[in-house]
């Protein structure tokens, strides 16, 4: 894992408060009708975001030195709710390698999770589909706000990996989908 993350602490409330909140104003809030950034607001304050931190499976947080830069939280294993990186600081791989880090976590400590599922903003989609999520809806407007459903399969990145392992130098696969049972019972799950 980077060493620029950690796990989030409950007294990391105020500063994760404030990165969401300001990276949410630049890049997502002009999507968004104005209820529902005032009600996204509300939900984001450090006192409720503390409490949601406490009930989650998965909070990390990016730093350079003692300032925070990213947040990915996971209030349970299949659902990504939250990732934010600092206004000035996106497109760096913070977002990428705090994903990464929570999927080791959720791979691990939650081997039973095969989807991971989030409700994309439109400045964000690009960034997901460049992490493995796929759209599983079209873009759609629920109480103001702008979202696509996306989704990850855990399994999907292991099997592509057998797959092209089995690949002979010029391109073609040595063994066909149907002969890979031993990769486990992936296919049909
Ligand atoms: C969405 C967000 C979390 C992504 O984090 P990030 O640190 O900016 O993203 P990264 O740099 O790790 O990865 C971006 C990837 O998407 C790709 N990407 C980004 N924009 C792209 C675009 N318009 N077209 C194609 N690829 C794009 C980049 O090439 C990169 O892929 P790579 O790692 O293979 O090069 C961050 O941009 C953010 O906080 N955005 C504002 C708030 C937001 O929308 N949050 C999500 C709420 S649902």
């Amino acid at each position: 894992m980077s060493p620029n993350i950690r796990e989030a602490r409950p007294n990391d409330a105020a500063a994760i408060s404030q990165l969401v909140q300001s990276s949410f104003g630049a890049y997502v809030a002009p999507d968004w009708e104005p209820t529902a950034q005032e009600m996204l607001l509300a939900d984001t304050s450090a006192e409720k975001l503390a409490a949601r931190m406490a009930e989650s499976v998965v909070v990390l947080v990016y730093e350079e030195g003692t300032i925070m830069l990213g947040v990915i939280l996971l209030p349970r294993p299949t659902l990504l709710q939250l990732c934010f990186v600092a206004p000035g600081h996106v497109g760096k791989g913070i977002g990428r390698s705090l994903w990464e880090a929570a999927r080791a976590r959720v791979e691990d400590r939650f081997p039973e999770a095969r989807t991971i599922e989030l409700n994309a903003s439109p400045f964000a989609v690009a960034a997901y589909k460049a992490w493995g999520f796929y759209p599983i809806s079209e873009p759609f407007v629920r109480g103001g706000a702008v979202a696509t459903r996306m989704a990850c399969w855990l399994p999907g990145r292991a099997l592509a990996k057998a797959q092209a392992a089995m690949r002979t130098p010029d391109g073609l696969s040595l063994v066909g989908w149907s002969d890979s049972r031993h990769l486990g019972d992936e296919t049909s799950t």
